[in-house]
């Protein structure tokens, strides 16, 4: 294989790869789950916690960067769940869950949600929302889902949700960057700055209901 010498290409997969490369750009094995994980979080996500309530009344909740929209009409989100956690049931049977978006200011959240334990919910302020499931205070946005349908994806169960209820305010998003926690800093405003409009405006919660 050619390689010219401006690539560093220390491995590469056995797909090989037509595209010239930046010399910034390293290229490795698919395989590696190291590396496929390192180049996952040069995505840069928001945090969510994602909860339910079992049918036999456990509240579950945990720390997922996997949510993501999926459509607007009608209303649905998505986010994946690694099959050998210990919340699959819960999550499969209980035909409802809420996503909350979490705020700069909740990054303590992040690691409480994502240690397994008996009761993630002592100490931890939330009300019951649709199907029963906690929803966490303070949060930047929240979508509370029926369950749509649940969808093979390898290691992982993906769930897709029916938006039934979404609200947001304005806020810092906390968002988790190559392993890191990070704040926004935001690009200088353009000149037509005033043409662009900002969503959420008042720091009020907005509550919206997609049904
Ligand atoms: C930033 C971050 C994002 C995460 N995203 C996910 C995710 O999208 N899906 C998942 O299954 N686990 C994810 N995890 C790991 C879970 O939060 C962790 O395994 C949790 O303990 C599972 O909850 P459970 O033990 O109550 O089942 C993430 C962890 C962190 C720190």
């Amino acid at each position: 294989m050619n390689v010219s010498p401006a690539v560093m290409a220390p491995e590469v997969g056995s797909q090989g790869c037509s595209h010239r490369m930046s010399h910034h750009l390293s290229a490795y094995k698919v395989a590696d789950p190291m590396h496929l994980r390192q180049a996952l979080g040069r995505f840069a996500t928001g945090v969510t916690v994602v909860t339910t309530r079992s049918p036999s009344g456990k509240l579950e909740g945990l720390t997922a960067n996997s949510f993501s929209s999926v459509s607007l009409d009608p209303p649905l989100v998505l986010w994946s769940l690694q099959k050998r956690a210990p919340s699959l049931e819960s999550f499969k049977n209980s035909g409802a869950f809420a996503v909350n978006v979490l705020g700069a200011h909740q990054h303590d959240y992040c690691k409480h949600f994502a240690t397994p334990a008996p009761d993630k919910f002592q100490n931890i302020p939330y009300e019951i929302g649709y199907g029963g499931c906690p929803i966490l205070e303070d949060c930047i946005a929240r979508f509370e889902c029926s369950t749509h349908s649940v969808v093979e994806g390898g290691d992982h169960l993906i769930f897709i949700g029916r938006v039934e209820n979404v609200v947001y305010s304005d806020g810092e998003p906390l968002i988790f960057s190559a392993g890191s926690f990070c704040v926004p800093t935001r690009f200088q405003k353009p000149d037509n700055a005033n043409d662009i409009q900002t969503a959420g405006q008042n720091a009020t919660m907005q509550r919206e209901c997609c049904s």
